[in-house]
């Protein structure tokens, strides 16, 4: 997946001039931090050599890590057109782009964000673009009421892992409250973010939420340890990326795990590929997570018709309709 090319024109504003050697080295230290998961209370992102970091090397992937979970909520929901959105922990406004990209109705976008820092660096992102009307806060999430009316799209990417564990519970009750229709969480694909990820839907589904995906179903999840659910989204690295992670290859795999949560159910519900498709001569394996609450292998065939022809074409993460197998 790519940036949007405006976005990438303005990230490309915004690093022009940035020595690679600082860039590089903000870039290390920052994948660190987030790698350690800390919870020192002090945010990952502490300069403006960071926020620029952030931009070359960790905006391209979350983006495409939200971009694809919106994606997976309209094919549950194919007649939904928010109108609003608040993500919270919004940094540079990864959200923000990614939303007005799937839903171009969306007209207002509230951004809640701790570090004054991002703000500043999002704002710049968004000057001079055609985007939903912006307001941005500066807004610490773990200790207040969120102080946003109720919107239709409610999103918390890649913030989580950020937050102490003892406010999680709470931060998502508030998001909840202030959701109006849909609500889409977005980790790093590992484990821990898997955890952080079923502890949020057993919440939201106690709250009374439906799930519009992942998971085709509201059952406890069938996967486990050490098997986990998460996905994949190839991302393009830029000249400066690469050189600034010291990279070969001209991209990335961006694995996340995620739940989209709503107070609408979906309309869609059918068995969603849950690991990388395996393809032989005549027959694919996909692993399916299906309605019924139950996930596992089924094997496809040339006999299977149809069927066959809709799962070869599937990929990680997509939904195959077998209704017609
Ligand atoms: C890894 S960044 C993700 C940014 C953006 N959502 C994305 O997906 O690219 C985590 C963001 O959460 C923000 N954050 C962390 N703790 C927060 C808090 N208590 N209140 C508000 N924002 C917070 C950080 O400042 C940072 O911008």
């Amino acid at each position: 997946m790519e940036l949007p090319p405006l976005l990438r024109r303005n990230v490309d504003r915004a690093l022009s001039g940035v020595r690679l050697a600082d860039l590089a080295a903000a870039a290390a230290a920052l994948s660190q931090r987030y790698r350690d998961e800390h919870h020192d209370n002090e945010l990952h992102v502490r300069s403006e050599r960071d926020a620029l970091a952030y931009l070359a090397v960790r905006l391209p992937a979350t983006y495409a890590a939200v971009r694809a979970s919106f994606a997976a909520v309209a094919q549950a929901r194919p007649d939904f057109a928010p109108k609003t959105l608040l993500d919270v922990g919004a940094g540079p406004g990864t959200a923000l782009w990614a939303a007005a990209d799937c839903w171009p109705d969306i007209a207002d976008a509230m951004l809640l964000e701790a570090s004054s820092i991002f703000r500043s660096c999002g704002e710049a992102l968004a000057r001079g673009v055609e985007l939903p009307r912006l307001s941005w806060r500066v807004a610490d999430i773990a200790t207040g009421a969120i102080d946003s009316p109720a919107c239709d799209v409610v999103s918390l990417a890649y913030v989580l892992n950020e937050l102490a564990p003892a406010v999680r519970e709470q931060v998502l009750k508030r998001l909840w409250d202030v959701t109006a229709d849909t609500l889409v969480i977005v980790e790093p694909g590992t484990p821990a973010g898997w955890e952080r990820v079923l502890a949020a839907r057993r919440q939201l589904i106690d709250a009374g939420a439906h799930v519009l995906a992942p998971c085709p179903h509201a059952c406890a999840c069938p996967l486990q340890e050490p098997d986990w659910c998460h996905f994949a989204e190839r991302v393009a690295r830029s000249r400066l990326h690469r050189l600034a992670k010291e990279a070969e290859v001209p991209w990335e795999d961006e694995k996340f795990s995620y739940v989209a949560l709503s107070r609408t159910p979906a309309v869609v519900a059918a068995p969603r590929v849950i690991a990388r498709p395996r393809k032989g001569s005549g027959r694919v394996t996909l692993k399916l997570c299906r309605s019924d609450g139950s996930a596992g292998e089924t094997l496809f065939s040339r006999r299977d018709g149809n069927a066959f022809k809709r799962a070869w074409r599937s990929d990680w993460g997509s939904q195959i309709d077998l209704d017609t197998r």
